[in-house]
């Protein structure tokens, strides 16, 4: 669509230094004809000829003083270490009400530099860094979208002027920029780490390695990693030269730290440290990785930017093959926590590679823990013992998996170090007073945010101390955490359910040696006992499975077989409810597993009809309702359920979100306190929102099998948390969803 064009707001903009970055900011906003004027300055003749003849000024002056008269805003675009001549040579101008801005790539020396010809920097000086370098120089290199989808990073002081911000905030992000405003300090520290640093080892490396006589064999046989190592060390000199220059102390104290880091890399590779090297490696293979998980989750919250992937699901189709859905989330968390706190190596297969299992193998290795893969689910734990855990360098980042925070949170409770654990935007709103309350009981500081929401901090070095607890609610979390705080609590922990939960944790505690004892509805662990490294072969998920359980019974015409899926008696609920609801599902082949029943289950689509749903079987089908109400949806008559209110406080309140997807599909359906009830007939085509729920996005994908026309899921990126191949398998058993191709 063409832009609109509108008379210029703004009068004179003028630029001083026409480089890359100066031109491109010239041309971009030279283009958005916002300014009535764009007016260059250069040294140098050939460039400013070049400026005009490109278009990206609609005039060259040669005098300062001349350009500057009656601008409105002024982009100082000269060497970082022109600044302050050329700042000096400002300070003596009639400026009226001009804006003053800069963009240097370490703001203390420039602020400085002000400081001193101005006696005091002005109120309408704002310095600012636009993150967009090149390996191209010059004005010919000018490209007025040089800055789109980059970071500029505008650091105001206490008394700089809030018009003047504003307006150099305005002009970057009309040239597509991502602005952020920043104190001076923190910016140059966090290019000196980011920026700096990097280019300051690419033109080490590169200058030591060719210095060596060998240096034409170094060079020949140079590969892939040495040549994108190196890629930055083709830069230019005398702006890299500039830099250290002004941002010296920065720089050095992020060069001594990382100078001690490689030292003791040096040290373990002297000492045969393969242990050191190991943890150092896998570390830094997923660190990008999951830091920008971290950021993309913070920016989803603290903007709400759109990150809406839509699932678009066709509507008819029936199931047939065999499949094993990925590894259960449940014995995935636990076997990195078991893992990490035994002594020895344990070998992890079967691990789900999903967001909430992989958040949890990342707060470990934060706490010093060796971990090799997942790779193919394999996964390989160096246990530090139960005393080994290190203080992580920072907040514990646990994304969207409620099961990490709760069960951290007890374990964490008996550290000798602080700990701070963090979520996204779900997690944050999740209560956790349900394990900070008897966590405190037992001794435990812990600080949560209001309404016992995330973050929480966890205060270490206390003293913990046993005790019996009566759980108000049927809950596996809070058992868990209960249980791995009273691995270290003075005396014996008990924690009695008013319903039976997983027991993944009693099995697998035992399955690493250490005694629990478990007596009718209450579960018991004693402190002073340690934890065995083992062999812990992962089952597949039965709550993953659940979806193809429904969408094969609800699909005419469907058979499939479900191998290798785990049958704990504590999760096969949802077997249960769609026999009663007259489901034709076989388990064939039953084994145990490392501790854990396993089968191949065999279902084939079946009339189902309505029931009144028993309440003794919703903690073992807690996360398998979503798909349950498609199935409900399925069948004849009315389906009841009672007695569930947890689930309005899962991943999303799952009866509300549940109940709205369902009526937008035309369903007939009423949302209760504490459950719903749902009269099956036709499904209709339509938009409805999973609210970031893995499980909702899911289900209605299952519900598009029986659906008159095509149903559109938004927001389905958490499918990653729990279900990273859903589409894949889905599309080869026979579903027909896909994501939906943006245009
Ligand atoms: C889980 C327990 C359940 C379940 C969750 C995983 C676990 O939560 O919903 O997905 O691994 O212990 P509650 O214990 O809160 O019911």
């Amino acid at each position: 669509m063409a832009e609109a064009v509108a008379a210029p707001a703004l009068g004179r903009l003028v630029v001083v230094g026409l480089g890359l970055i100066g031109g491109s900011f010239a041309k971009g906003l030279r283009d958005k004809g916002l300014f009535r004027e764009v007016i260059g300055v250069d040294l140098d003749p050939e460039s400013r000829r070049m400026a005009v003849e490109l278009g990206v000024v609609d005039r060259c002056e040669e005098d300062l003083a001349a350009a500057c008269v009656g601008a409105d805003v002024i982009q100082l675009a000269v060497p970082i270490l022109a600044m302050q001549k050329l700042l000096g040579a400002l300070a003596q101008l009639p400026l009226g009400d001009a804006v003053l801005t800069d963009v240097g790539s370490a703001k203390g020396n420039v602020v400085r530099a002000a400081a001193l010809a101005f006696d005091g920097v002005p109120p309408r000086f704002v310095p600012g860094h636009p993150i967009a370098g090149s390996e191209q120089s010059g004005v010919e290199a000018s490209n007025g979208q040089l800055f789109r989808r980059h970071k500029v990073i505008l650091t105001p002081l206490a008394d700089t002027d809030g018009a003047a911000l504003q307006m150099v905030d305005r002009l970057w992000r009309e040239l597509g920029a991502d602005v952020e405003h920043m104190e001076v300090e923190h910016h140059d520290e966090v290019l000196a780490a980011t920026s700096h640093l990097p280019h300051l080892l690419a033109f080490g490396l590169v200058d030591s390695l060719a210095k060596r006589s060998e240096n034409l064999e170094i060079f020949r046989y140079a590969a892939g990693g040495f040549r994108d190592f190196t890629r930055i060390a083709g830069s230019d000199p005398v702006m890299w030269h500039d830099i250290f220059l002004t941002n010296r102390d920065a720089v050095l104290r992020i060069l001594d730290a990382f100078r001690g880091d490689l030292d003791a890399l040096r040290a373990a590779i002297d000492t045969g440290d393969g242990h050191h090297m190991l943890g150092v490696f896998t570390r830094a293979r997923v660190a990008r990785e999951h830091f920008s998980k971290i950021l993309a989750r913070r920016a989803y919250v603290d903007a709400m930017h759109s990150n809406d992937l839509i699932y678009l699901a066709q509507p008819g189709g029936s199931l047939s093959g065999r499949i094993r859905v990925p590894g259960d989330k449940s014995i995935s968390h636990r076997s990195i926590m078991l893992g990490s706190l035994a002594e020895g190596t344990t070998e992890v297969e079967g691990f789900l590679e999903g967001e909430d299992a992989l958040a949890t193998l990342q707060a470990f290795r934060d706490m010093g823990v060796v971990i090799e893969g997942p790779q193919h689910g394999r996964v390989t734990i160096h246990g530090v013992g139960l005393h080994g855990l290190q203080a992580p360098p920072g907040p514990l980042y646990l994304g969207n998996s409620g099961t990490s925070m709760r069960l951290l949170s007890g374990l964490l409770a008996a550290q000798a170090f602080d700990t701070t654990l963090t979520g996204d935007a779900s997690l944050s709103k999740r209560p956790m007073n349900r394990v900070a309350k008897p966590l405190r009981e037992m001794g435990a500081v812990i600080e949560t945010a209001a309404e016992g929401r995330p973050p929480l901090v966890i205060r270490g070095g206390q003293r913990l101390t046993g005790m019996s607890y009566e759980m108000p609610m049927a809950s596996a979390q809070v058992k868990s955490s209960l249980l791995l705080a009273g691995l270290y609590a003075a005396g014996e922990t008990a924690v009695t359910e008013p319903a039976p939960t997983r027991d993944h944790t009693e099995r697998m505690l035992r399955g690493f040696g250490y005694p629990v004892a478990v007596h009718g509805s209450t579960a018991a662990v004693e402190s002073g006992h340690k934890l065995t490294a083992t062999h812990i072969e992962v089952p597949a998920d039965i709550s993953s499975a659940a979806f193809f359980l429904v969408a094969a019974s609800i699909a005419e015409g469907s058979e499939l077989l479900l191998e290798h899926v785990g049958i704990n008696p504590t999760r096969t609920g949802v077997i249960d409810i769609l026999k009663l609801m007259g489901a034709d599902i076989s388990l064939e082949n039953l084994r145990e597993v490392g501790g854990e029943p396993v089968a191949d289950l065999r279902v084939r689509a079946a009339k189902l009809r309505g029931i009144d749903i028993p309440e003794d079987l919703v903690p073992l089908a807690i996360d398998e309702f979503p798909v349950l109400f498609i199935a409900a949806a399925c069948a004849e008559g009315r389906t009841i359920l009672r007695g569930a209110e947890e689930l309005r406080v899962k991943e999303s309140d799952r009866i509300q979100v549940m109940a709205d997807g369902m009526l937008a599909l035309g369903i007939q359906c009423e949302p209760t306190p504490d459950g719903i009830i749902i009269d099956g007939g036709a499904i209709g085509g339509g938009e409805v929102h999973s609210h970031g729920d893995h499980r909702i996005a899911m289900s209605f994908s299952v519900a598009s099998l029986r659906a008159n026309a095509s149903i559109r899921i938004h927001d389905c990126a958490n499918v990653a948390t729990s279900f990273p191949n859903f589409l894949g398998l889905a599309a080869q058993v026979g579903i027909r969803v896909a994501e939906e191709v943006q245009a």
